[in-house]
């Protein structure tokens, strides 16, 4: 009887299940992981939407949930470099995203916050918030919950290498300085915002830094993520070398 049930094995490769029944294997298709990051502006948030889409995936946007917290904090009066305060404060803060066009909306404890955490003083502080210990203890425990199940896109800076280590697809997405400032000048112009593009780039490069030099889980690429530099892609073209990449490895 033990030697029958050896025979009935399941073995997981990428994004396939084999279950090997009395000696004849099936191959299924399991919903895979899919990993994003790289530097601020570089385009990973509207591609990831776009592959999740395409895939029926859900999206996971962790930089919304760096940005949330960074929200709650200066909200109760937090200081931003108090990490322990910060994980106080996050063991009872409810996080959660709901489906909407053009964005999913943002809870934190029922208040809509999906406007109010892409405003610049959430922007310039959320590196500080984000390189204490215990928020991204709690926030990397809170993402790897959200893709258990797989069927997954996930963006940040960490997730490859920190958040889910094992995913099926790891992408990380650069694009030049110079470029990734562009594009911020341009959806600024569009909402009425005008902010000097050398300023832009300059906002860009220290955030770069700070998030490349933090002591905990810095912006660095997997060992095993694929470098995809979209500075003369558009979002198009940088979605189909995602979708290329993702088919590839269903084969
Ligand atoms: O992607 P974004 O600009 O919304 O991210 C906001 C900040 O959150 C960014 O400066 C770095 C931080 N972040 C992080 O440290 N780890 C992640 N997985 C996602 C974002």
């Amino acid at each position: 009887k033990e030697r029958k049930n050896n025979k009935n094995v399941s073995l997981f490769f990428l994004g396939h299940i084999f279950i090997c029944l009395n000696g004849i294997y099936y191959s299924m298709q399991t919903k895979m992981q899919i990993a994003i990051d790289g530097p601020a502006s570089a385009g990973k948030s509207t591609v990831a939407k776009l592959v999740a889409k395409k895939l029926n995936y859900i999206y996971c946007d962790t930089g919304a949930m760096y940005r949330a917290t960074t929200w709650k904090a200066l909200q109760m009066g937090v200081s931003l470099d108090d990490d322990q305060a910060l994980g106080k404060m996050l063991e009872t803060m409810e996080l959660s995203f709901k489906p909407n066009e053009p964005e999913q909306l943002v809870f934190v404890d029922g208040t809509d916050v999906t406007t109010a955490i892409r405003l610049p003083e959430i922007t310039n502080n959320v590196s500080l918030v984000s390189a204490q210990p215990s928020v991204r203890k709690n926030l990397t425990e809170r993402q790897q919950q959200i893709a258990s199940e797989g069927g997954i896109v996930m963006d940040g800076r960490d997730i490859g290498t920190t958040v889910l280590p094992n995913a099926q697809v790891k992408i990380f997405l650069v694009a030049s300085v110079h470029e990734r400032a562009l594009r911020r000048f341009k959806e600024n112009q569009a909402k009425g915002i005008d902010t000097p593009l050398a300023k832009l780039e300059a906002e860009i490069k220290a955030r770069d830094y700070k998030d490349s030099h933090r002591e905990v889980s810095p912006l660095i690429k997997a060992d095993d993520a694929i470098l995809l530099d979209t500075t003369s892609l558009d979002i198009a073209q940088a979605t189909d070398e995602i979708m290329k990449i993702v088919k590839n490895t269903e084969k």
